[in-house]
């Protein structure tokens, strides 16, 4: 059966776990009392985070594992290295993700690409390896970090937006099938987050006007892992949930300019 009860003694796997959400997901999920193993590009990044979370005190624990989720050697590397640790992984959380503030006219080959194969090619390997190991146990819960551009897609963001349409029908399309397996899944849909998201984007100007609107990546983190633990089958986080509903029944032209103001 899916988690459905308390996180805690339970070993779980965050991908884009050195900054933003994923960083404030592990710290939380290890202050819970689980074996977080926390993954991403930057080991620099990742050590110390498991400095600061062994300083702590709390009875959880973090291991650090270098990995590049667009890299499929690089995927099979990180679950081999779990495989060794922990009989079973409980839940994964497929965070890492990239953007790049661009036209369609412009994007290069290169970007594009880095957004495709991170966003939606990597959380599909990652999600195949963790259903794999999750079967034979009947159980275990698979997250996915959405976007509200995965329910309305953005000008300049055209590529980042399609990933997470990608990621919202995968998910919905492994709810259905995982269905008899005992295995779970919960789409969650962060609005607008102070992490370093949007620098990285090339969208640092957004960032700052919109900086006193913006949740922060714990408050997120700790909702999200609330509604893993209860197998919620979708949560969206953030001020404009009670309106992205209806914001779906408005021309998407008037959607976009609307929404800027209930985030
Ligand atoms: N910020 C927002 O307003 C917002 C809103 C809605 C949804 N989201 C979603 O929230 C999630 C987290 O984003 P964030 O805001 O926390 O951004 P962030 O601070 O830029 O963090 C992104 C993380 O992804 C990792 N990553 C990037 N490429 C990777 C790769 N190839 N392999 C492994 N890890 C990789 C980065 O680590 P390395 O560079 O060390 O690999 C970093 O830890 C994403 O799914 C994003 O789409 C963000």
């Amino acid at each position: 059966m899916a988690i459905d009860g308390p996180l805690q003694g339970k070993n779980i796997l965050v991908t884009g776990a050195s900054s933003g959400l994923g960083r404030a997901l592990v710290k939380e999920g290890a202050r819970r009392g689980n074996q977080v193993f926390a993954a991403a590009r930057s080991m620099d990044k990742l050590r110390n985070l498991a400095h600061e979370v062994g300083e702590s005190g709390g009875q959880g624990r973090l291991t650090p594992i270098e990995a590049d989720v667009r890299d499929p050697a690089s995927i099979q590397n990180l679950f081999a290295l779990i495989d060794q640790m922990v009989l079973k992984v409980d839940v994964v959380i497929n965070n890492a993700a990239v953007g790049h503030n661009s036209s369609i006219g412009e994007i290069t080959d290169e970007e594009a690409t880095q957004i495709v194969s991170t966003n939606l090619l990597g959380t599909i390997m990652i999600t195949r390896e963790a259903i794999k190991r999750m079967i034979p146990h009947g159980s275990g819960q698979i997250a996915f970090i959405s976007s509200l551009a995965g329910k309305l897609a953005f000008p300049n963001l055209a590529v980042y937006s399609a990933t997470k349409f990608g990621v919202e029908g995968f998910a919905e399309a492994a709810r259905e099938e995982l269905g008899a397996t005992g295995i779970g899944v919960t789409l969650i849909r962060p609005g607008i987050m102070d992490t370093n998201f949007f620098k990285t984007a090339g969208m640092g100007d957004f960032a700052r006007n919109m900086k006193n609107k913006m949740q922060t990546p714990e408050d997120v983190a700790r909702q999200a892992l609330e509604a893993i633990e209860r197998n919620k089958s979708e949560i969206t986080i953030g001020s404009d949930k009670r309106f992205l509903p209806f914001l779906k029944h408005f021309p998407r032209s008037i959607a976009r300019k609307l929404l800027p103001y209930i985030t």
